[in-house]
Formats: structure tokens, sequence, C-alpha cells
């Protein structure tokens, strides 16, 4: 059995929360399984208000603990609507005015939360602190992003391009701009979803190396280039994000390095004209993408901010408890 986190011990003779930490750490049935159950509910609650309960809802009772240290408006709103419809409850804990801002340690504030929540869903930098998180949990932690990965982003994706295009093993999809935590979730899911990543960086921009060698190494098909008509040009799906992440600032002094990566209508002209365009938002336009593509008829940006929705709702529904334990790998 493997572990669900890298760096996370299992509890000697205890159960483990159920953490969701990284898509690396699941078997592709069990995200293809989230991703499907995911639909499942999407379908389910169609023509309801978004704040009434799912016609299932069965987190009655149960609270996230919401930490914010880095600014979100899709993750954060979208866990609270989440909690919401399946019955349970969200609290945005104001990450700057908690105690760990004035030196409590993150497993002295692990350990408390776990007495007040029924799960933690955290977004911060150093991605060692969201596993320390999980390592003195005795509730289940999610990843809202860090400086390593944002998986949350990523799952929804997938059903995004499932919706729009059918399953997405074996078919191409080409991410265009900076190597980032979204790159990186996207290579995990490259090798859990079967599908070959083409990613256009510019020099000294290219993804952790050893995360590109990991998944290489199960067998995973990525491609690096600094080109990005050669990582396009055969996509279904050509992604982009921001050239400069939060808490990245100044790392790039002269972003006209990244000016070749713009995603514009002559790089969409590249692609086949079926293929969507993809962004997790926020966008800068502009700058990694252009008004003409944000906006024009390729465009899937909504659909996967409305999908962070669904997705994670099969997330909190693993993590708390409602989906079998015997499906975790
Ligand atoms: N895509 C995403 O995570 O958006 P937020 O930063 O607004 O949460
Ligand atoms: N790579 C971006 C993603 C934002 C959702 C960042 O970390 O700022």
């Amino acid at each position: 059995m493997r572990e669900h986190c890298s760096g996370v011990p299992r509890e000697e003779g205890g159960v483990r929360p159920r953490h969701f930490l990284d898509l690396d750490a699941f078997s592709g049935d069990f995200l293809r399984g989230l991703v499907a159950e995911a639909r499942r509910m999407k379908a389910a609650r169609q023509g309801l208000p978004k704040g009434a309960p799912d016609p299932d809802a069965p987190l009655d009772g149960h609270m996230l603990l919401m930490i914010f240290q880095k600014a979100s408006t899709r993750t954060r709103i979208s866990f609270e609507m989440a909690m919401r419809q399946l019955g349970g409850a969200a609290s945005d804990l104001a990450g700057d005015r908690l105690q760990l801002g004035r030196g409590e340690t993150i497993a002295d504030t692990a350990r408390v939360l776990s007495a007040y929540g029924d799960a933690i869903l955290l977004r911060t930098y150093r991605h060692a602190d969201l596993l320390e998180m999980a390592r003195h949990a005795g509730v289940p932690v999610i990843n809202a992003l860090t400086d390593h990965s944002h998986p949350c982003q990523i799952l929804a994706d997938m059903l995004t391009i499932e919706e729009r295009l059918g399953p997405i093993a074996g078919r191409p999809l080409a991410y265009v701009g900076d190597g980032n935590n979204v790159t990186h979730s996207l290579i995990h899911a490259a090798t859990r979803f079967g599908f070959p990543l083409r990613i256009a960086t510019p020099e000294g921009r290219a993804p952790d190396p050893g995360v590109v060698a990991a998944a290489r190494e199960e067998g995973a098909e990525i491609q690096l280039t600094q080109n990005p008509r050669e990582a396009v040009a055969d996509a279904i799906a050509v992604y982009t994000d921001t050239w400069v992440s939060m808490g990245q600032e100044g790392d790039v002094d002269d972003l006209s390095v990244f000016a070749p990566y713009r995603v514009d209508e002559a790089l969409m002209a590249a692609v086949d004209r079926q293929a969507i365009f993809l962004h997790c938002l926020p966008a800068h336009r502009g700058q990694e993408v252009s008004d003409a593509v944000m906006d024009g008829p390729q465009s899937a940006v909504w659909a996967q901010a409305e999908n962070r929705l669904h997705a994670q709702k099969a997330i909190l529904r693993w993590c708390l408890g409602v989906t079998p334990r015997a499906v975790v790998p």
C-alpha cells in the first residue's frame, strides 16, 4: 500500500487521517473515481440555488477550518460553498491573525485545530509547512496551494477537460509559461491520468527537475522545450498560468523573457480548432494570455473555476469518510 503523501508517516497502530496533499500520492483509478463522483454530483444539483444543500448532503455538522497565508478567490469561496452544499460549514481563520504568525509552531497549531474542526485546509508558501501540518493533525489536511503544487486545481481541470473533450488518456496537453506549482501538479496528473505533457518555458524557468524525473521514472511522457509552438503543435488543450506566482515577486527581473510564451491568437492558430484554452486564474490579461484568447470560443476558464466546487466536494467526501477508505491506493 502506498503512502498517500510522501514525507508523512502512517501513525503506528493508528488510523491516519485522509490527507489530500498531492495527486502523485494516489492511484490513477482513485483520481478517476473522484472525477467521476464530481461529475455525478454536479449533474445531481442542476437547477438548485447555489446555497442549497445537495440532494444527498452527508456532512451534517462537519466543520472545515481554512488557513490562507496567501490571497485566494476561487479556492477560498469554492471550498466554503462545497462544505455548505454538502451540509457542513467552513470557517476562514484569517491566516494573518493566527498565533502562527507570532511564533506558535505549526505542530501545536495542528493539534489545537484538530480539536475544533473536522478537516484543515491550508494555503501556504513552503510545502514542508503543509507536510508538517499533516504530520501533527489528527484530522485530514488538504493542500489549497503551496509553492510546490496545487492538486485541487488540477483535479478540477481533469473534470473540465473530460467534460469538453472526453477521456484525456493518451492525448497531449501543452503547458506554456512559467514552470511553477500548477505545472508540478499537471506533471503529477500526466503520470496518473496517462497523458503526454509538453511544457514550454523560458530558460531558467523549467519545472523542478526532481518532479520531472520522478514522473518519467513512472513512465510519464513529459517533454520539456523552450519553443511554445513545438509544445502546442498536437495538443488538445493549451494551459498557461501567471508569469509571477505569489511569493515569487522579484525572482524574475525582466518579464520580457516570457513574452514569446504569451498565449495569443497567433499561438492558438497553431493548435487544432477543437483544442481548448485553460488557465487556473487569476489571469493577467495582456501578459500570459491575450483578451481575445481568454474571452474566445476555445476558452474553458470559467468552467474550470466552476468545477473547483464540484471536484472539491468529491475530495471533501473522501477526506471526511463518506467515500470508503477502500478506494485509497
Ligand atoms: N486558481 C486558484 O487557486 O485561484 P485562487 O488563488 O483565487 O484561489
Ligand atoms: N501559480 C499561481 C497559481 C495561483 C492560483 C501562484 O502560485 O500564484
